[in-house]
């Protein structure tokens, strides 16, 4: 059962809801602007629609880059997209806490949408705190007395104890918005109580947190299998002992990927039968697709793909799942020669009846590409929350929004 309040547990009418979202997208280098509005479209659709149907007074909180990046702008541009994607007046003020806001704010009909400017203009935002300490802080000191509830809707976010993502669940009511509630629930089908045979499906190029949470999912018998694709497999099989070729071998050490080999070892010491590694692979030779099976290794041609052996066990494995999780893709599936891989594997996954749960940028730009993402149980839109979630750690955010209900009544 949820330890969370969610938006059904409050009355929102004619209330000033204070709502952190995750609107940190991808920003164009020179015109600025937001070029893909997965995120924005995401909480527009369920937590601001409802809350604006609702006539909630409702004011938003989010961030986008940090100062120094090159993403790092205004929330002029998402406000203007919100409010086509909601197809009503949406107000943008490039204030987060001064007088100007908190005017703003005041003036709200029933409900009115506004945006606060980029939350991290303010340079107290990402320091690390407890919802205490950071309910101290003068973005909450100055913005809750103005709300009457405070709605943690930015999953994505949440592995940040920063003080818009915890602060306010010291002082205010706080419930979990429509995205935080789904992502938690759809989560918790995951990694909580998942179906058995659950199996975890992780490749790209983050071998050292797919090491993590193979530790996690492996050792508290959540996954009864994990399949390696991407770089991850190349680091696992180095770890078997496999010389994969100077190209692959240089790239996994000028990547500081080598220092995991005994953590690997260690986990094959103990989980041998349940990880699954490549059998043959896909070779770049200039341009072309080859394949070679793993005794025929080293090669001095990049590894850009699985081998259709490989996938056809995985494919049999992942059609056998009662649950499925799958991060990053299993190969340079950009490149028509090389997604065989990463196209069968998530084509397998959204082909079979088992709950599915898919995350990671060029994860679900895969699965959009090939028109599956009405096939998958659940799309979470998290990057490094997801992770840290999936290596079993608690997040800060959640775990502020958890003790707010333990403690606050509504
Ligand atoms: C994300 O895009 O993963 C979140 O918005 C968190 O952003 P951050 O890594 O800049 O804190």
């Amino acid at each position: 059962m949820a330890k969370f309040k969610t938006l059904d547990d409050f009355e929102v009418k004619g209330k000033v809801v204070l709502v952190r979202v995750d609107f940190n997208s991808e920003i164009d280098p020179k015109t600025q602007n937001v070029t893909s509005d997965v995120r924005i479209r995401a909480h527009a659709e369920s937590t601001l629609k409802e809350l604006a149907e609702k006539g909630a007074k409702t004011v938003i909180l989010a961030h986008q880059g940090r100062k120094g990046d090159v993403d790092y702008t205004s929330l002029k541009s998402h406000a203007e997209m919100l409010q086509k994607i909601l197809g009503c007046p949406v107000k943008f003020i490039d204030d987060v806490f001064g007088n100007r806001a908190k005017e703003a704010i005041r003036e709200l009909q029933e409900g009115e949408i506004l945006v606060l400017e980029n939350v991290r203009s303010w340079d107290g935002e990402t320091k690390n705190n407890s919802p205490e300490k950071q309910s101290k802080t003068e973005l909450v000191q100055n913005l809750a007395p103005l709300a009457d509830l405070f709605i943690s809707d930015a999953f994505s976010v949440a592995h940040r104890g920063h003080v818009s993502i915890v602060g306010f669940t010291a002082v205010l009511p706080s419930v979990a918005g429509r995205i935080m509630e789904r992502e938690l629930n759809s989560l918790g089908k995951a990694l909580e109580q998942p179906e058995h045979p659950c199996i975890y499906v992780m490749g790209g190029a983050k071998a050292d947190d797919s090491l993590e949470i193979s530790k996690y999912v492996l050792s508290n018998g959540i996954a009864d299998y994990f399949l390696v694709g991407g770089v991850t497999a190349q680091l696992f099989l180095a770890a078997k002992g496999v010389n994969l070729g100077v190209p692959t071998m240089d790239y996994l050490a000028e990547k500081q990927l080598i220092r995991y080999i005994p953590g690997i070892k260690a986990l094959f010491d103990q989980y041998e039968d349940k990880i699954l590694i490549p059998t043959d692979l896909a070779i770049n030779v200039y341009g072309d697709r080859d394949e070679i099976i793993i005794d025929q290794l080293p090669t001095n041609y990049a590894i850009f793909d699985l081998g259709h052996k490989t996938v056809a066990t995985y494919t049999k494995l992942i059609a056998s799942a009662k649950a499925t999780v799958v991060s990053g893709p299993m190969g340079v599936y950009e490149t028509p020669q090389f997604n065989y891989g990463t196209k069968a594997v998530l084509k397998a996954i959204a082909n079979s009846k088992a709950f599915s749960l898919a995350g990671g940028g060029n994860t679900i730009a895969a699965i959009q590409e090939y028109g599956l993402s009405t096939k998958m149980g659940y799309i979470s839109t998290a990057g490094g929350a997801l992770t840290e979630f999936l290596m079993g750690k608690k997040l800060p955010g959640v775990l502020a929004l958890e003790t707010a209900t333990e403690t606050k009544k509504i």
